[in-house]
């Protein structure tokens, strides 16, 4: 999609936000886009260095818990799993501007950039559609939905740490509170099915992970530490 074609579409939205010139054609043929075109399209729109170190981090938490759950058996596309998480605030730059919800915007922009796969990690970050309770296989968006609840800034915290952050940052209202405790319930559930299946713990993604430092856009996922 040309530059143009994404101003429509942010327009159709009610956005007034226009991205940045983009000079590059993303290949149509791939399920995602590469970890090279993930920080392309970053800089295309505009997103702002600390949400670009906090996506770099959740990228490292996400792959980190998926490489250990593939290790263990579990089907997951790694590659998929890097995308989504780099690209799950694509929006928010855009949303903090303008205002909507930047994973519904975000979700629209990989959609029409041909990643519906994407799109999907991008918009259920915020709130898994299906409930984590619910039986089925862990799928890449449980996994950066997680791995976006254990980064603050470009910090991993425990989920606990995390939510004091969301609820001092966007609970506004009893309504909204409310809303994030049930997120917090949520992603505890997805925890323990999560770690389920691993031989590390929850903690142990503090230690592993490397926390500032190097070079966070080209890491090639954790360090082990322990
Ligand atoms: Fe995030």
């Amino acid at each position: 999609m040309t530059a143009s074609g994404l101003a429509e579409l942010a327009a159709s939205e009610k956005i007034l936000y226009t991205p940045r010139k983009i000079s590059y054609v993303l290949p149509m043929s791939t399920i995602c886009p590469s970890r090279d075109e993930c920080l392309r399209l970053m800089t295309a729109h505009g997103m702002l260095p600390h949400i670009r170190a906090h996506s770099c981090r959740v990228r490292d938490v996400a792959l980190a818990v998926g490489s250990h759950l593939v290790a263990a058996g579990v089907a997951l596309h790694l590659p998929l799993l890097e995308a989504g998480a780099l690209l799950h605030d694509i929006a928010k730059t855009a949303s903090l501007a303008n205002g909507g919800e930047h994973a519904r915007l975000g979700a629209q922009w990989l959609t029409a950039l041909g990643y519906p796969a994407v799109a999907e990690i991008i918009r259920e970050h915020v709130w898994l559609s299906r409930h984590p309770a619910e039986p089925g296989p862990l799928r890449e968006v449980d996994i950066v939905n997680y791995a976006d609840k254990r980064v603050r800034h470009d910090q991993v915290v425990s989920l606990a740490e995390r939510f004091v952050d969301l609820r001092r940052r966007y609970g506004r209202t009893p309504e909204i509170l409310a809303r994030i405790s049930r997120n917090e319930a949520r992603s505890l559930v997805l925890e323990q099915k999560i770690f389920s299946y691993l031989q590390i713990t929850p903690t142990d993604l503090v230690v592993m992970i490397p926390c500032g430092g190097g070079d966070a856009e080209n890491s090639t996922g954790p360090v082990e530490r322990r």
